[in-house]
């Protein structure tokens, strides 16, 4: 599988170290990125965007979402490419009219986690090429409604988000005195063992929420005192601001 990178950012350190056995063609920006990843890799490295283009049937594209269109308007795609976008915020519609006679997907995925091959995708709409490859970065959700898709997408905000948390707590435990190894594998690991629950047990998520919740205990304190503030509220309307983001007719 040969697959063209556009931005040679974070995103695409994480896709190229998560999905080995891709053969990458990066573009020359970010020069001191791609040669130390073309040298770890085994990534090749083109002339220009339009060289990745006119290399590659599959282009991925992990461009700044605010110019990454106006980008791709500026190159020539052929009929029979492949190109998928994971750039928050475009959409399909003008993401087909940039790259046309191309065929276009969109993309989302937390980033860090797929280095460890341990980050869900998402696809809109289906491609058997481009789940394939997603699926070597973790676990792949295909969709073919858009609008399903622009709700979805919104867990890439949700996923960092969550990393400014599981911090938030590991600080909270250092500033009482704990070291900072034990704080931050006490938090990962509470995280990892109840997303485990959430995709292992069988009981609904009300029932597992009776089940870690002993009447008058700490778990109860502790979350009647962050509703009390709108802590978990709050996250209702930051989400629905990304949404609005990603979808402003619904927003
Ligand atoms: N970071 C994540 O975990 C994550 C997760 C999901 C989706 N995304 C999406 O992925 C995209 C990239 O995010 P990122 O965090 O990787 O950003 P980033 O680190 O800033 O990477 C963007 C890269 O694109 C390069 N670039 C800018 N203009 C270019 C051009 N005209 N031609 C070629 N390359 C150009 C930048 O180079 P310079 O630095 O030289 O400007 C930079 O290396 C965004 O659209 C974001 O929404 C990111």
């Amino acid at each position: 599988m040969k697959i063209g990178l556009l931005g040679v950012g974070h995103l695409a350190e994480y896709l190229v170290r998560g999905a080995r056995g891709v053969d990458f063609v990066l573009g020359p920006r970010s020069a001191d990125k791609a040669a130390r990843l073309a040298a770890t890799y085994g990534c090749a490295v083109a002339d220009s965007n339009q060289a990745v283009v006119d290399q590659c049937e599959m282009v991925l594209v992990c461009l700044p979402a605010a110019d990454g269109l106006a980008i791709l308007q500026g190159l020539r795609f052929r009929a029979g490419q492949s190109v998928c976008s994971v750039m928050a915020g475009a959409r399909i519609d003008a993401l087909r009219a940039a790259v046309a006679p191309a065929a276009a997907f969109c993309s989302m995925m937390p980033g860090f986690a797929n280095a460890f091959s341990a980050g869900p995708s998402l696809i809109y709409p289906g491609d058997a090429a481009w789940e394939q490859f997603l699926a070597r970065l973790g676990p792949v959700h295909r969709f073919d409604k858009v609008d399903a898709f622009e709700t979805a997408a919104v867990f890439g905000a949700m996923s960092g988000a969550s990393i400014f948390l599981l911090r938030h707590l590991a600080r909270w435990y250092e500033g009482q005195g704990l070291d900072a190894v034990t704080a931050r594998r006490l938090v990962a690991e509470t995280f990892r063992g109840n997303a485990e629950v959430l995709l292992q047990a069988d009981a609904g998520l009300d029932d597992i929420v009776r089940g870690v919740t002993t009447p008058g205990g700490i778990t109860e304190q502790l979350v009647a005192t962050l509703e009390a503030r709108g802590a978990l509220a709050a996250w209702d309307s930051a989400m629905n601001t990304v949404l609005a983001r990603m979808s402003p007719e619904r927003g």
